[in-house]
């Protein structure tokens, strides 16, 4: 029986910051950020704006009324969690009026965790083949004003309806893990903004890259030739860039691996990092701008979680996909974002972080998303639909 993707949607923020306009307060080279790094805009999040809603925002648009009804797991994967005890998931299961006949919780592993939601959700439905499970995985990357790190923020939400006999994507069960206590990137309970150890996470993710291709392919008996693309984690888009070409040596095609990448990172280089969603934008961004994806094409799926974990896993396209509804909607929701000025940018980005445990109520009328924070009032957020 084949499981995998069914439906997938993508969320971002309302705003965003130019690279080069970065690069130019930070007295940087334009080109350090837009090759060296590989990033040319960033979603900036708002206060109106938090996982809740990104990942609200992003499910809406893919969930029919019968899917809300035969959904009996909802997994929320981030690092960027609003409450120490609640989960994430409970919030979206009412927000979006899902069927209380189901199992509601998050997960956490760094970027790691929408991996390990969704590989969670194939195997309850490999048991349970009727059921659907949504796995979303949302983040907000905060670095730090003046930070290296600052010009690898974003964020935003993935959703994914995972289901037997798939439209999109068909998850194999093929996959190899490698973990270790490794201090490269953390953020301790009272930080909003992340510790990281930079170039030392580099080579971690490296590593943990070589460490799982070379597992898979000795397990399984494939080789590089018999993957169409491989994609990546994409905490900025050159690091996929850095870890592709650590083993194209290996391959007979690398051209076609190579455009098969830039493909995979169109939409990375336009958002920013989104953590545990990274890698299933970067797996949107092959779908929906691809020319080379056939039915039963094979992919390979690199996922990486500092702290550490990776995971190195194959899918199949599904013979069912068709791109252009995807690629129709990730445009208008690039195209209607409203860019930032420095200033700007640094005002939301300093309000983000400074807000208060007080009662407060935010304006929102620069925000028309279907779902926003609107508020706080006796430590609880205050979720708004605006459908
Ligand atoms: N033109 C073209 N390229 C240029 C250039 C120019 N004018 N000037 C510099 N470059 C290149 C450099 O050669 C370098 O390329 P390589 O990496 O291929 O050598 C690249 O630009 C970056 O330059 P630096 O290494 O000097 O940049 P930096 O020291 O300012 O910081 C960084 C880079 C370490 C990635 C930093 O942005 C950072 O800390 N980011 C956050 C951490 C991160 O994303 N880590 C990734 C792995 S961890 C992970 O994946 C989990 C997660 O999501 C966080």
């Amino acid at each position: 029986m084949a499981i995998g993707i069914d439906k997938i949607g993508f969320f971002t923020s309302p705003y965003y910051l130019d690279i080069v306009d970065l690069a130019h307060a930070r007295n940087e080279e334009p080109n350090k950020f837009l090759i060296g790094i590989g990033q040319k805009k960033q979603s900036v999040i708002p206060p109106t704006q938090d996982v809740v809603t990104l990942a609200a925002n992003a499910a809406e648009k893919i969930l029919s009324t019968a899917d809300k009804q035969q959904i009996d797991m909802i997994i929320f994967g981030t690092e960027t969690g609003i409450d120490n005890s609640k989960s994430a998931a409970i919030y979206i299961q009412s927000l979006l009026g899902i069927s209380n006949q189901a199992r509601s919780f998050e997960i956490k592993q760094a970027c790691y965790g929408g991996t390990a939601g969704l590989q969670m959700g194939v195997e309850h439905i490999r048991l349970h083949p009727d059921s659907k499970v949504l796995v979303l995985a949302a983040d907000i990357a905060r670095y730090g004003i003046n930070t290296p790190g600052e010009v690898t923020q974003g964020g935003g939400a993935v959703a994914m309806l995972l289901a037997a006999d798939p439209q999109i994507l068909e998850i194999e069960d093929k996959r190899t893990f490698y973990s270790d206590n490794i201090m490269d990137f953390w953020r301790p309970l009272y930080r909003k903004d992340a510790v990281v150890d930079g170039h030392y996470s580099n080579e971690i993710y490296i590593d943990f890259f070589k460490r799982t291709w070379e597992l898979y392919q000795q397990k399984y008996n494939r080789q590089l030739d018999d993957f169409s693309s491989l994609i990546f984690h994409l905490p900025y888009t050159k690091m996929g860039l850095k870890a592709l070409r650590s083993i194209i040596d290996e391959s007979n095609h690398p051209q076609t691996l190579l455009a098969q990448f830039e493909a995979s990172r169109v939409y990375n280089a336009l958002v920013g990092n989104l953590y545990t969603g990274s890698l299933y934008l970067s797996l949107i961004s092959l779908l929906a701008n691809s020319n080379q994806l056939a039915g039963g094409s094979l992919i390979g799926l690199f996922s990486y979680g500092s702290g550490a974990q990776g995971e190195f896993y194959s899918a199949r396209i599904s013979n069912r996909f068709d791109n252009k509804n995807l690629k129709r909607e990730m445009t208008d929701l690039l195209a209607n974002r409203q860019q930032l000025t420095i200033d700007q940018y640094q005002d939301m980005y300093r309000s983000a972080l400074s807000l208060s445990n007080e009662n407060q109520k935010f304006d929102l009328s620069n925000d028309s998303s279907d779902f926003v924070l609107a508020g706080r009032q006796d430590d609880q957020r205050l979720y708004q639909s605006q459908k």
